[in-house]
């Protein structure tokens, strides 16, 4: 009998990259009704194109790949082990409602609970971000160049949100000596935005592994530092805090958000 080959990790990349523009093309053409519903609490929403997405991509991979997926909208995995698809069908759900942009599809392939590919697909500019461990990064298909580890974090553009500035006192002062901060509201793109040295550090109390198992990669192939905020290293596993950088701006914002500074 012949063996069944195993695919490779550019076919992986390639079938990824596919099901994902299955996906945005769901998101881009949603119907009438999202159907909105809250789950945890009132800012915490979902729509049927979430569940649409993750339905079509889920059903594919197993098809096409056979390897079980984590998928935030209702697919869960019993163990790590192996390889596992991580996806978040809709990362910035708030932003699908209320602006219609802004807003990504996130697929990784784990090993072990490490990416080992993954794609950020920004739907609405048709952007998508992929890579490939120990192999690149790449935007629609060109190579991104690594990101320069020149300024410090007063020359930078820092991506966080309000409510980690209240529990983060010296986080507040960090930002007023940059130049300045932003917020988009998707978890994978902020990194991405990181990645590209569009922004200079993203910083956020509680993220998921689907929020970030594609982005992490992008950035790290990038030279993209991507520890939990207290500098350990990244376990994609639990949910957690990051802080994402170049190394200088990482290690000075690391010094000041755990250092008391004065
Ligand atoms: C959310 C977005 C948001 C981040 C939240 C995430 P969702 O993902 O990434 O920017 O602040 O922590 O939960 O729910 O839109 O997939
Ligand atoms: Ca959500
Ligand atoms: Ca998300
Ligand atoms: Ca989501």
């Amino acid at each position: 009998a012949v063996e069944p080959t195993t695919p490779s990790l550019e076919e992986l990349l390639a079938l990824a990259v596919r099901v994902v523009e299955e996906g945005a093309a769901i998101a881009r053409d949603p119907g009438k009704d999202l159907q909105v519903t809250t789950k945890s609490n009132r800012n915490d929403l979902v729509t049927a194109v979430d569940r649409r997405v993750e339905e079509c991509i889920a059903e594919r991979l197993l098809a096409e790949s056979g390897y079980p997926l984590l998928g935030e909208e209702g697919h869960d995995v019993e163990t790590w082990n192996g390889r596992v698809w991580v996806l978040d069908p809709i990362d910035g759900t708030m932003n699908y409602v209320e602006t219609h942009r802004d807003y990504a599809i996130s697929l990784a392939l784990c090993e072990d609970g490490v990416p080992v590919l993954g794609v950020v697909m920004d739907v609405v500019p048709a952007r998508c971000y992929t890579a490939l461990r120990a192999g690149g990064a790449w935007c629609n298909g060109e190579r991104l160049a690594p990101v320069k580890d020149e300024r410090g974090f007063t020359d930078a553009v820092i991506i966080t949100d309000l409510k980690e500035m209240w529990a983060l006192p010296r986080l507040a002062r960090c930002l007023e000596q940059s130049r300045g901060h932003r917020r988009y509201g998707s978890a994978a793109l902020e990194c991405v935005e990181v990645a590209a040295g569009r922004a200079g550090a993203f910083v956020h109390m509680w993220v998921s592994p689907w929020d970030i198992a594609a982005a992490s990669l992008i950035c790290t192939e990038l030279g993209v530092v991507f520890t939990r905020l207290d500098g350990t290293p990244l376990d994609l596993r639990w949910k957690g805090s990051v802080l994402v950088a170049p190394g200088r701006i990482h290690r000075e914002l690391l010094h000041r958000l755990m250092i008391d500074a004065e």
